[in-house]
């Protein structure tokens, strides 16, 4: 098992400004952080000037975007493809179930989001909400985020996540991380953490604030 995956998923929040006075409050140090990478999925507006604040301040942070297009560069207006998101990120979220709901993006749109990034050097953390869906054969990282714990404050259970998890590893040999996600905060992040099977976790609400995600990162 490799290092644990600490991510943060702002959404569709925040402007250039409260993104850069985020990333300053931010409150954690290399010392902190062994067997931890800490992940910025910021909007792609941020993306540009949340990577030149962490190399610029040498920040332990590494950059993800929450989504790509299926396509690769070319005549798709309003897409955003892999290479140009490799400029400034190591990592891609995709198949997010706000986005299969709200965009009805489907396996084989996700499959190809999944190739694309892959071939283009991008790592895919590909989510799930349940233990039976399909994932492409190329991920290696897997978020699993139950619909009823996103948003809510209802977490899963430790022992749940942890048995999905471990399904989700078993049924698929490539998969090398399994992530929880779904109303993690500071108080409940070590309880996931310390499950066998899980290797990190993705924040959406609790990331929104650099005191409560570097919390997190502290408890994890
Ligand atoms: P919350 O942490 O707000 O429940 O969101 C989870 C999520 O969807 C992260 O991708």
């Amino acid at each position: 098992m490799g290092n644990h995956l600490i991510l943060a998923n702002w959404k569709s929040n925040k402007s250039v400004i409260e993104a850069l006075g985020w990333l300053k409050m931010l409150n954690i140090s290399e010392t902190n952080l062994e067997n931890k990478e800490v992940i910025v999925c910021p909007s792609f507006t941020a993306l540009q000037e949340v990577s030149k604040f962490v190399a610029e301040n040498s920040l332990p942070v590494k950059i993800g975007t929450q989504d790509v297009s299926p396509f690769k560069e070319g005549s798709y207006t309003g897409e955003i493809n892999a290479i140009q998101i490799k400029e400034f990120a190591k990592y891609v979220l995709i198949g997010h179930s706000e986005r299969r709901e709200n965009f009805h993006e489907d396996d084989n749109v996700l499959a190809n989001k999944v190739s694309i990034a892959v071939s283009s050097g991008v790592i895919p953390i590909y989510c799930v909400s349940d233990v039976g869906m399909k994932i492409p054969s190329e991920v290696k990282i897997v978020a699993y985020e139950p619909l009823s714990a996103i948003g809510t404050g209802n977490s899963d259970t430790p022992e749940d996540a942890n048995s999905v998890a471990k399904a989700i590893k078993d049924a698929n040999a490539n998969i090398t991380s399994v992530l929880y996600g779904g109303s993690v905060t500071p108080e409940n992040v070590a309880n996931f953490t310390k499950m066998e099977n899980i290797d990190g976790v993705l924040v959406g609400k609790a990331s929104l604030d650099a005191s409560d995600f570097s919390k997190i990162v502290q408890n994890a």
